[in-house]
């Protein structure tokens, strides 16, 4: 049994994006609404563009930018993002819309502390940047979004958080994917808290959320 846990309060996270940075807005809201006891201490972004940035500056957040571009190989970007948020001395690691495949050395260096939001019900379409679109074309009748530990295989590690919604027959991927995003920002920072408090416990491939106090 594993009982990942920050090694203080507030718990410090790194978030890492590449877009729009909603989920990352999310979270700093639930902080400034006193629902996380977290601070954001930087967030990273593979791309120059990325809205997110903006947000985070606008809550005061550090940011770095690194370009995978820059980097000969996956390793060494990943390995260059690890040193700033071990410089940081995150607890947590949060993928909120990062587009990137994590090498297993990335991974290893932070073992049951990183967690992803993935915009379906795992496992059902993993390891696609197209997940809603791809929903859709299945025809399923439910979607919704997963909060899960990342693990070495991509879309695979325990699951901590899921919330469905239905899929509408007249849905095209902005609407599935606005109603999906709604729940994506009241999952994320849950789950992020119950990491702070020390509630989850991952039992093989399950996650247990202990009950408060
Ligand atoms: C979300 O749909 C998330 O599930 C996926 O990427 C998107 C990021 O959105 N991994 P945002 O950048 O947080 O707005």
């Amino acid at each position: 049994m594993i009982n990942p846990r920050p090694a203080r309060l507030p718990a410090r996270l790194g978030v890492l994006v590449s877009g729009q940075g909603t989920n990352l807005q999310a979270i700093l809201e639930a902080i400034k609404r006193g629902e996380l006891d977290a601070a954001v201490s930087v967030v990273i972004s593979n791309r120059a563009e990325a809205m997110a940035l903006q947000r985070a500056a606008a809550f005061g957040v550090p940011t770095a930018v690194v370009l995978h571009r820059d980097y000969p190989n996956r390793l060494s970007h990943q390995l260059a993002i690890a040193e700033i948020l071990q410089s940081y001395r995150v607890d947590l690691v949060v993928l909120a819309g990062f587009d990137r495949i994590l090498v297993p050395e990335f991974v290893r260096t932070f073992p049951y502390r990183i967690i992803n939001i993935h915009p379906s019900l795992l496992p059902a379409f993993a390891g696609t940047l197209h997940a809603q679109q791809e929903a859709l074309e299945y025809g399923v009748k439910v979607s919704g979004c997963t909060v899960h530990f990342v693990t070495e295989e991509v879309d695979a590690g325990p699951i901590i958080l899921q919330a469905a919604v239905p899929v509408l027959d007249d849905d095209t991927v902005e609407t599935l994917s606005a109603r999906i995003l709604e729940q994506e920002h009241k999952i994320l920072p849950q789950a992020i808290q119950l990491f702070a408090e020390g509630r989850l416990e991952v039992i093989g491939r399950r996650v247990r959320i202990k009950s408060q106090g």
